[in-house]
C-alpha cells in the first residue's frame, strides 16, 4: 500500500464521523444487490402451481401454531442440502411461500423441520402426539398441548383473518383473463369462514394445518 492510500485509510478509520457513513454506505449497498432483485424475480413472487390457500380451519390452525410457539422449536425451511432433502423431501422453494403472513421459517430445530409433515401422519398420530408426545415417540422432549383438545373455535375473527390474507396478497396471486387478480378467498369463503371453524377444537385445526404443510411440492 503507498502511503497515500494508508493515510486516507487512516483518515476514514479515525474519524468517527466518517467511518459510520461509510459502514452505512457499505450495509446499504450490499443489502440493495442482494434483497432489489428478489422482488422481481418471478420465481420468488409467483406461487408454485399446486399451491392452494389455506382453508379456514388451516388458518386456525396456523393461528394456533404461532400462539404455542411451535415455531420456536421447528422450522418450516429444507435446505438444498442431501442430509436434509432425504430426511424431510425436497427443499423448500420462494413460490411455496408466497402467500406466507408472516414467515414460520424459523431459525431453531429442537423438533425436526415440518415444512413436509403433511400427509406423513394420521390425523390419530398427531391427536396423540400432541396430547402426549412420549406415547408414541418414547424418547420425545417435546412438551404436551392437551388443552388443544378443549379450547373451541368460536370463528369470530376468521372471516377477518381471509380477508386481512387477500389485501396482504394481492398482486401475489392468479390473474383472470383480463389480467386483473383473483383474490385467494372468495366472497363465497369469507362468507362461511365463520361456519367452517365454529365449535370444533383448536386440536382439530391444528391438525388441519399441519397435513396441510408442505402440499403444493411433495
Ligand atoms: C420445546 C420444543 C418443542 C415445541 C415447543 C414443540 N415441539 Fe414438536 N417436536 C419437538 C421434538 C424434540 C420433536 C421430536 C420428537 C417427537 O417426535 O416428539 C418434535 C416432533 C414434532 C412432530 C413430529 C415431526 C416428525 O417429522 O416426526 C410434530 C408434527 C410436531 N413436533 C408438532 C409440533 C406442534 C404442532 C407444536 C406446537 C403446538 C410443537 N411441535 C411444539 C419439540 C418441540
Amino acid at each position: 500500500m503507498s502511503n497515500n492510500t494508508q493515510n486516507k485509510h487512516e483518515a476514514v478509520e479515525k474519524h468517527v464521523g466518517w467511518f459510520f457513513i461509510f459502514t452505512i454506505l457499505a450495509i446499504s449497498i450490499g443489502g440493495l444487490v442482494e434483497i432489489t432483485p428478489l422482488f422481481f424475480q418471478k420465481e420468488t413472487t409467483t406461487p408454485v402451481t399446486n399451491l392452494r390457500p389455506y382453508t379456514a380451519l388451516e388458518m386456525e390452525g396456523r393461528d394456533i401454531y404461532i400462539r404455542e410457539g411451535c415455531n420456536t422449536c421447528h422450522s418450516q425451511m429444507i435446505r438444498p442440502f442431501r442430509a436434509e432433502t432425504e430426511r424431510y423431501g425436497h427443499y423448500s422453494v420462494a413460490g411455496e411461500h408466497v402467500w406466507e403472513h408472516p414467515f414460520l421459517w424459523g431459525s431453531k430445530r429442537t423438533g425436526p423441520d415440518l415444512a413436509r409433515v403433511g400427509g406423513r401422519y394420521s390425523d390419530d398420530w398427531h391427536r396423540a402426539h400432541l396430547i402426549d408426545p412420549r406415547s408414541v415417540v418414547p424418547e420425545s422432549n417435546m412438551p404436551s398441548f392437551k388443552w388443544l383438545e378443549e379450547n373451541k373455535l368460536d370463528g369470530k375473527l376468521t372471516a377477518k383473518k381471509l380477508e386481512t390474507f387477500n389485501l396482504l396478497t394481492r398482486n401475489r396471486g392468479h390473474k383472470d383473463a383480463s389480467g386483473n387478480p383473483i383474490p385467494l378467498y372468495s366472497a363465497e369463503d369469507i362468507a362461511n369462514a365463520r361456519s367452517d371453524v365454529e365449535g370444533k377444537t383448536e386440536m382439530e385445526a391444528i391438525i388441519a394445518y399441519l397435513q396441510s404443510l408442505g402440499h403444493a411440492l411433495k
